[in-house]
């Protein structure tokens, strides 16, 4: 089983691949099909020469996303062992996963909230770079990849991971209780539940002026940017999110187009 991409860089090259197949069916130049070839070699190379040019992942990590890849979401849904959605094209991935974790080593990150776990890829990652005495909370709702992602924590004896379960907005205001603060904030949760998140930890005081939020999915499989992609309330939400984040003189925000769209965000002087 290979992991679906939702990235922007993913689509384009299926898609003209799919052109490629269709234009050489009928007699058309082979000079226009090698410039459609050489779009598509620079469209499906960002990625997989990215992912080289990266450091490797450690052993734990690639058994991790090897598991989840190769685990059938599917069937547990139809099951009713899962209660929504998942699958393996939810994982960030080799490259994201080491951002993640160099971002962390750069903040000094010791205390790490997570609002969307999945199957713990990225909360292994960031934790790889975590002191001994440091801690990552992380949000999931769905019984099953709790049961997944416990698993592979109780196996790996990694018990700086605090998994809390139960829908994310519940657990931040039970968090906003405990009065952590947060050194690094990964969102990468419900995507129409983005600017809920981000003004609970503001107003909460989940952050302060040192504390770096990363926001994945800022793409949101180009939705928000092409005027050719079917739109949904979420890509909606997330254009207004963040048009609204970047105009924002509270916040100091970077976009960049890492896999899926990825968000920098500190709290301005
Ligand atoms: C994209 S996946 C997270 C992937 C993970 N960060 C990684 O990179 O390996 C999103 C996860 O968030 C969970 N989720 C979505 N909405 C949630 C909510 N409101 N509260 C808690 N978990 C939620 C989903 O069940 C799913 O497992």
């Amino acid at each position: 089983m290979s992991k679906k991409t939702y990235s922007p860089y993913g689509i384009i090259s299926e898609r003209l691949k799919e052109l490629y197949i269709e234009l050489d069916k009928i007699s058309i130049d082979k000079h226009l099909l090698l410039q459609l070839n050489s779009c598509i070699s620079l469209s499906e190379g960002v990625e997989s020469y990215m992912e080289k040019n990266t450091s490797p992942e450690s052993d734990n990590l690639a058994d991790l996303s090897k598991s989840t890849i190769n685990h059938d979401w599917d069937s547990a849904l139809e099951m009713k062992k899962s209660s929504g959605f998942l699958g393996s094209q939810m994982l960030c991935g080799h490259v994201e996963g080491q951002f993640l974790k160099i971002l962390t080593k750069i903040t000094k990150a010791k205390k790490i909230l997570e609002i969307g776990m999945f199957s713990g890829y990225s909360a292994l990652a960031m934790v790889e770079s975590l002191p001994k005495d440091g801690e990552l909370y992380t949000c999931e709702f769905n019984p099953y990849a709790v049961k997944f992602a416990q698993e592979t924590f109780d196996k790996l004896k990694e018990k700086r991971i605090k998994i809390k379960s139960g829908p994310a907005l519940e657990t931040l205001k039970k968090l906003s209780v405990k009065r952590i603060v947060f050194d690094l904030v990964f969102i990468d949760a419900t995507k129409s539940q983005y600017p809920e998140y981000l003004d609970m930890i503001i107003d909460n005081s989940l952050i302060n002026k040192n504390s770096l939020v990363c926001i994945d999915n800022t793409f949101l499989q180009g939705k928000v940017f092409s005027e050719f992609e079917k739109k949904s309330s979420s890509s909606k939400i997330m254009k207004k999110f963040n048009s609204d984040i970047a105009k924002n003189p509270k916040f100091h925000t970077v976009m960049l187009p890492l896999r899926d769209g990825f968000t920098l965000l500190k709290l301005n002087d």
